[in-house]
């Protein structure tokens, strides 16, 4: 939730800073703000609403502007998703410390706030904000100052300040700090995203790698409750429990041995619209790809050996990855021997039954908090963990024992459609190699079923969805996942409200809300339960619900009952969850499109959950 960012280099910070920020901007949206040291005072901008409000033809801190002076420029930023305190201007971060020399930025929660605010406050401090976050401001401020009449001064070097106030908070955190005239920005982690990018001269920490890869492709992922400062002198970390020693003192070697670099593939051009109105359009089209790459990623050599031998299978993930997850137990257990125990993230972490098995887990971003914590807690159990995340050394990487990459490139659209078609690239593939089916042929060339779906018209179908309120979706089988998926897609991003069914539970209650305004959407492709499918759908269409059926538009009975038939060719059990799926999203899409949504910064919604 929220993006973070912090700019040391040759260049005017601010401007980096609001570049960057635009595209961290998917991960939380409601407010942002910024601030630079301008060397004797911190220049900041703070607002509720989007960076693109701005106006640009300006220049941001006139004064910093002209300063041509100075070749070494420091300064934090923030978009936001707020936790504690509605958006707004004074909840915007960086927040700061009494003194207004203090200034940070925070992505996460700080679950001790309160206590920690109620003694500040008795301490004397005056709070600006209803966040959290601003406590952090005041610790430092206790830490790093010492009251002289003549004003504060330093008494330790800001990261050891730092440092004693990471043992004072608790909860999830990635924070980012400076003080005017210090000409340093001190970063520290706890389960929250940091990257630290490494270019010539200059240094970029982001939440993920999306506004580095401009300046450099080299970057270090601190672990938690490192220390990292970057200075005009480059970068420091000084590594959790390593006492008074700093790393700093050791040489280029060491420190490389201990934090490798990684040089990462992304190009520019793959976190660039690219012609498409929205990111959304653009990462459903890249699926083709996407998913031939993911399907070809795993083979019986790279797949974890414990997936094989293990009988039990528990499987934990949010949202759409749970609805891969729904998936990939459904298909699995018909047709192999295992068991599979799916569970929701969020209520994962308070179960009290024990964790069986091999524990699987799926994230896209690799850094949905609960989805982290289960992999935790999994490792509590000693029970061997194993991730799909679509995100190279992202949080989930750091902590299960094996990690499948997902290969989907970088998803930037808050609605999951890309990420979705690779998880069960990988999930399907495993289905095969786990069950030893020979079906893997079917799979391989999966991919390509989905271009003819990209081409399809949808537009009667969002005739009728776009003037309703309330819709349903039926499947059966491993469809009714499908459609859940379906529903929450036209749900995040059209805000029509959509409840997913198995087909034949419909009559156990919500057919008492069917009525010529409540359109129902349903996936009714051949297979052994298609004659019951029908007859529900025969039963739906008696109460006067319009149809929407994913299916035959030959079909003699889907032609009598259908108000409009969206062609899905029927050509075996992966590739129809395939296109069906694919078909849904573009359903949706264009529903939103049509009723003018913010397609790819939904309200509410961030991109990644990163709080419990
Ligand atoms: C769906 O469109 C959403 N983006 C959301 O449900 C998402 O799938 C969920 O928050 C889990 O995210 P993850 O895959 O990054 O863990
Ligand atoms: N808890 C902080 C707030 O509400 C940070 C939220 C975020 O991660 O965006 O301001």
């Amino acid at each position: 939730m929220c993006g973070i960012i912090g700019y040391g280099g040759f260049r005017e910070a601010g401007p980096v800073l609001l570049q960057g920020l635009l595209l961290l901007e998917y991960r939380g949206y409601d407010s942002f703000g910024i601030a630079v040291d301008g060397g004797d005072r911190l220049h900041a901008i703070k607002r509720v609403g989007r960076i693109s409000d701005l106006p640009n033809d300006k220049p941001l801190f006139p004064s910093l502007a002209s300063d041509g002076e100075k070749n070494w420029h420091v300064g934090i930023g923030h978009t936001r998703w707020a936790t504690h305190g509605p958006p707004s201007d004074k909840n915007a971060h960086p927040h700061y410390d009494c003194t207004g020399k203090i200034a940070i930025v925070h992505n996460g929660i700080i679950e001790n706030y309160h206590p920690l605010k109620e003694q500040l406050i008795r301490d004397g401090h005056s709070f600006s904000s209803d966040t959290d976050s601003e406590v952090i401001a005041h610790l430092i401020e206790e830490a790093y100052f010492e009251k002289k009449e003549e004003g504060p001064i330093p008494k330790r070097r800001l990261a050891e300040a730092v440092e004693i106030v990471t043992g004072k908070i608790f909860g999830s955190y990635a924070i980012l700090v400076t003080a005017v005239g210090v000409d340093e920005i001190v970063a520290v982690r706890s389960s929250g995203p940091l990257v630290l990018g490494i270019g010539d001269s200059e240094f970029i920490f982001a939440s993920d790698m999306l506004p580095i890869i401009e300046y450099t492709n080299r970057v270090v992922y601190p672990d938690d409750g490192d220390i990292v400062c970057v200075t005009n002198s480059g970068y420091h970390i000084h590594r959790k429990g390593d006492g008074k020693r700093a790393l700093d003192s050791r040489s280029e070697a060491e420190r490389k041995e201990e934090y490798p670099i990684t040089v990462l593939s992304l190009t520019l051009q793959q976190v660039k619209k690219g012609g498409y109105p929205h990111y959304m359009l653009k990462e459903i089209y890249e699926e083709p790809e996407v998913l031939y790459q993911a399907v070809h990623s795993l083979t019986p050599d790279t797949i974890p050996q414990i997936l094989l031998d293990e009988d039990y299978i528990t499987v934990v993930a949010c949202g759409t990855s749970y609805h891969a997850g729904m998936i990939f137990a459904h298909l699995l257990e018909a047709m192999s021997e295992k068991i599979v125990k799916l569970e929701i993230g969020s209520e994962f972490k308070y179960a009290h039954s024990p964790v069986r098995g091999v524990l699987l887990t799926i994230s896209q971003s690799g850094e949905t908090a609960d989805t982290v914590a289960a992999v935790r807690r999994g490792g509590c159990f000693n029970r061997e963990t194993v991730a799909i995340t679509n995100v190279l050394g992202s949080s989930i990487t750091r902590e299960a024992d094996h990690t499948l990459l997902m290969h989907a490139g970088p998803e930037i659209s808050v609605a999951a459609t890309k990420s979705f078609i690779a998880q069960l690239g990988v999930l399907l593939q495993m289905v095969n190699i786990m069950s030893g089916e020979i079906c893997g042929e079917e799979l391989s060339h999966v991919h390509k079923a989905i271009v003819p779906i990209l081409s399809l018209s949808y537009d009667a179908a969002v005739d009728i969805c776009a003037h309703s309120e309330h819709m349903f979706y039926v499947g059966r089988g491993v469809f009714y996942p499908v459609v859940m998926e379906g529903a929450l897609k036209l749900k995040e991003i059209s805000y029509i409200h959509a409840e997913a069914y198995a087909a034949g539970e419909l009559k156990h209650g919500p057919f008492a809300l069917l009525s010529p305004e409540t359109p129902v959407v349903a996936v009714c492709l051949p297979g052994p339960s298609y004659a019951v499918m029908t007859g529900n759908l025969k039963e739906i269409k008696a109460r006067g619900a319009p149809l929407i059926v994913l299916g035959d538009p030959h079909a003699p009975e889907l032609i009598d009952i259908a108000d409009c038939i969206i062609p899905i060719k029927h050509e075996g059990m992966m590739t129809d969850i395939i296109t069906t799926s694919v078909a849904l999203q573009l359903l949706a899409y264009y529903v939103a499109v049509k009723l003018g949504r913010d397609i790819d910064k939904p309200r509410n919604l961030a991109k990644s959950v990163t709080v419990e």
